[in-house]
């Protein structure tokens, strides 16, 4: 089972096992028979509202160096530029020109889910550092410095409930490393799984990341990233290079 590869990703470990058995945890597979309580853990899933139809919101613009394929839409904020080479297999690309538009809509809706995402406080995991080689059950995870997906892959394993909810809330960076997947098992859907970061996110070349990923700042992937999700970048930009990038 649990794997950890790195110092980092022990420690990841430690931290989770000794949070797990000091409160109740939430629903799926606990981890520590006896200390979970689904009544009062289950997670609802981030409401995205508006911003639910973008594959890709930035507030600053985005860019595509070597042609990045995005099915669902794509909104920049007020009077940004949409700059390089897209293949947009089923969606539009929006700009935000003033109060009420798809793409204004869409950056408001992100706030409120941003904001919400950030403010759970649902019996929450403390977790720190390198997530490679952990299987995580469904829950809110929080670090109050960053994460990152390194040496190994994530599991998130639902335990066959097909609406469970992962949430994962950082203080500052994601980092998903190249190559490096998360792998969904058991019945985890794209859909519900949220990732709320302080400041910015990075998917390296040919990562391949599941969720919603709601960026502070900027959101940066490199060539053959794969996204079944979103990249949704609050104030600053979205860049990418041949990436492919699907709605959840
Ligand atoms: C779970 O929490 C609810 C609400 O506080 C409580 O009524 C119930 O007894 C708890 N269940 C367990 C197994 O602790
Ligand atoms: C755009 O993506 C579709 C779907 O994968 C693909 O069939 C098509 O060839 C792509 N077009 C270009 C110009 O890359
Ligand atoms: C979850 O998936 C693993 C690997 O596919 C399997 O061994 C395990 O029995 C599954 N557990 C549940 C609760 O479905």
């Amino acid at each position: 089972m649990m794997r950890p590869t790195t110092a980092a990703a022990a420690l990841a470990l430690l931290l989770l096992a000794s949070a797990a058995s000091a409160w109740e945890q939430t629903c799926g597979a606990c981890p520590v028979e006896g200390a979970c309580n689904c009544t009062v853990c289950a997670l609802d899933p981030v409401d995205l509202r508006k911003a639910a139809r973008f594959v890709v919101l930035a507030g600053a613009g985005t860019t595509s160096s070597g042609p990045t394929q995005i099915a669902g839409d794509l909104g920049v904020g007020f009077d940004q530029t949409i700059l390089g080479s897209y293949n947009m297999t089923d969606g539009a690309q929006y700009v935000a020109t003033q109060g009420g538009d798809p793409a204004a809509e869409g950056f408001d809706s992100l706030t409120t889910a941003y904001n919400a995402a950030a403010g759970n406080v649902l019996c929450p995991i403390s977790i720190i550092g390198n997530l490679g080689g952990l299987t995580l059950y469904p829950g809110l995870y929080k670090s109050t410095s960053g994460l990152e997906i390194d040496g190994s892959d994530l599991t998130l394993d639902a335990a066959g409930d097909a609406s469970a909810v992962f949430i994962f809330q950082m203080a500052t960076t994601f980092k998903i490393w190249t190559g490096r997947q998360v792998v969904l098992t058991n019945g985890t859907k794209a859909e519900n799984i949220f990732w709320q970061v302080g400041s910015s996110a990075t998917l390296y070349d040919t990562s391949v990341m599941y969720g919603t990923v709601m960026a502070d700042q900027s959101i940066s992937s490199s060539t053959g990233a794969v996204l079944h999700g979103r990249v949704l970048a609050r104030i600053a930009s979205v860049t990418m290079e041949s990436a492919e990038f699907s709605l959840p």
